[in-house]
């Protein structure tokens, strides 16, 4: 379909935050607005720390629908809305407000992204499953309480600072549901856990480009019964996913996570369901 024009009809949708480099997000939504013939458009907006409240308060009393935030606005954001959603303030961070008569409300679709990514691709809901999260920065922040959220039996997070894997799960047993545990990133303690679990996340960094090679753990502690996610997309399949696949484990790449909160942050704008292959095709690399 040929895009929208421009006009006092379009619904503006942005992302926020500095500095916003190369982002994936405008040519995937406005790929989808196109392909649905909605008539929006997705703009990178780059706002100082000291701007925040000033811009946000003005888009509230313009034509956009809402917005995306990222890096370094995901929490201070919080104090620039009317109203935060549970899930949202649980995490402690909001990646998506939409704006509705003025009023401008946050989300976090983070964890909803990886777990609709996760439960497409691999067939296996989280209800009721056992989860070993590695990393304790935002985005395992997002993952375990969306997780404690939508019913996990047990959640494990394993950090190499380990004060930070016991301060986030002291939090998700507070604030989300008491089911999250924290161990150090040891082989012992490691192997001991990893025996009777059903999906292992990384969100730490490792295995990022330029460092493609490495791993967040040891080969020999990848068992075949494991579903093995990775939230890194850079390379699109890391090396820790490709030793998972050889040894028989079902994987999950961290490009869906990417997707799947896009498509949740345009179903809260637009209030339809979103394109996936083609929010997909627009952020092949
Ligand atoms: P994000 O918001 O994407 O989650 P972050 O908050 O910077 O990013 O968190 C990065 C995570 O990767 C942290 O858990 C970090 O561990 P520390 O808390 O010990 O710093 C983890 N991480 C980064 N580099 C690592 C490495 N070389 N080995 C193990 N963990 C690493």
């Amino acid at each position: 379909m040929k895009p929208s024009p421009i006009d006092t009809q379009t619904k503006l949708v942005g992302l926020l935050g500095q500095p916003l480099g190369h982002s994936f997000s405008p040519a995937m939504h406005n790929r989808a607005f196109e392909a649905l013939g909605l008539n929006f458009c997705y703009l990178p907006i780059e706002v100082a720390d000291e701007n925040l409240e000033t811009v946000t308060a003005g888009i509230a009393r313009m034509n956009f629908a809402g917005y995306n935030i990222t890096i370094p606005h995901k929490i201070r954001i919080m104090d620039c809305l009317d109203a935060i959603d549970p899930l949202a303030q649980a995490i402690g961070a909001v990646n998506t407000v939409i704006i509705q008569d003025g009023r401008s409300t946050g989300y976090n679709t983070d964890g909803i992204g990886f777990i609709q990514s996760l439960e497409i691709t691999s067939g296996l809901t989280v209800k009721d499953r056992s989860v070993v999260i590695l990393g304790s920065g935002g985005a395992a922040r997002a993952i375990a309480m969306t997780l404690a959220h939508r019913g996990a039996s047990r959640i494990t997070v394993c950090n190499r600072t380990e004060r930070k894997a016991l301060a986030l799960s002291l939090d998700v047993n507070r604030q989300g549901r008491d089911c999250c545990t924290a161990i150090p990133m040891l082989a012992g303690p490691m192997e001991a856990v990893l025996g009777d679990t059903d999906i292992l996340v990384n969100t730490t960094s490792v295995g990022m480009h330029p460092q493609k090679e490495l791993i967040p753990i040891k080969e020999t502690m990848i068992h075949d019964h494991l579903v093995v996610c990775d939230i890194v997309y850079n390379p699109r399949r890391t090396q820790f996913l490709k030793v998972a696949q050889q040894k028989g484990c079902r994987i999950v790449e961290g490009l869906g996570m990417l997707v799947y909160q896009g498509a949740a942050s345009f179903q809260l704008w637009t209030g339809q369901e979103a394109p996936i292959s083609t929010m997909f095709d627009a952020i092949q690399p």
